[in-house]
């Protein structure tokens, strides 16, 4: 950990019932989570509200997705400004399952960045490397290129967090170890100070996804690069999220 607010997200993914998410977030509110930790969670688009008037405020809600644009003739869709009205105060976007699962490429999902920060939205800006890209050598390559994308839409990064989740180490079980994660989060670090700014270099938060749980979080939270997590699994039990989120300590 080493730039900024340590931040941990939970991001809940397509999973839950109104009884399991009333259950968890009773958990959540009844945990002990110290202060110097921001935390988000992520429930599917029906239940925010469920979460937002039960969940503590100590606790901000997130969305998994958004559109990228002003709402209306989009059917299925949800805009940045229907989050807004309900409370929403973040969405995850570009993560994996969105860029290789449904398929969205790196210049709508830039876009999408853009519209959401411009609803005063804050953003968890996702990348990460396919297993085949970080045995071909090119895990750098292929999040510069995600990261570009990003940075080519967004002019204040006051109100983002990239994270950085390598496809490999997603819902797999097999965790980045802290010094695979440290060399990508300096890398980007490194790209930032290049491609945008010293100072948004320094001062944005990198969090680290992939297979983060009670049991390594610890470690990987040591790592100087590495200022916070995006959980999903171990998100979904209240008590080993809250136990991510005191990693530091
Ligand atoms: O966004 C969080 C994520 O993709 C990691 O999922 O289940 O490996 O912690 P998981």
């Amino acid at each position: 950990a080493g730039s900024g607010k340590f931040f941990v997200g939970g991001n809940w993914k397509c999973n839950g019932t109104k009884e399991s998410i009333s259950k968890l977030v009773s958990d959540l509110n009844a945990a002990t989570i110290e202060n110097d930790v921001d935390v988000v969670v992520a429930p599917p688009f029906i239940y925010i509200d469920q979460v937002k008037s039960s969940l503590t405020d100590r606790i901000e809600v997130s969305a998994q997705n958004t559109w990228i644009g002003k709402g209306g003739a989009f059917t299925g869709e949800i805009s940045a400004e229907q989050l807004v009205d309900i409370g929403c105060q973040w969405v995850i976007l570009g993560h994996s399952e969105r860029r290789h699962v449904i398929g969205e490429d790196d210049q709508f999902i830039g876009k999408k960045a853009a519209y959401a920060l411009g609803q005063n939205l804050k953003v968890m800006a996702c990348i990460g490397e396919l297993l085949e890209e970080r045995e071909a050598g090119k895990t750098f390559e292929v999040c510069f290129k995600q990261l570009k994308a990003f940075a080519d839409n967004i002019t204040n990064w006051t109100n983002v967090v990239i994270a950085y989740e390598p496809v490999w180490a997603i819902g797999t079980g097999k965790v980045a170890s802290p010094e695979q994660a440290q060399e990508v989060h300096a890398a980007v670090r490194d790209w930032l100070k290049t491609n945008v700014s010293a100072d948004v270099a320094s001062a944005v938060r990198i969090i680290y996804g992939g297979s983060v749980n009670a049991a390594n979080s610890a470690e990987l939270a040591k790592k100087e690069d590495i200022d916070g997590f995006l959980v999903g699994g171990a998100s979904l039990k209240g008590p080993d999220f809250a136990t991510i989120c005191n990693s530091v300590t």
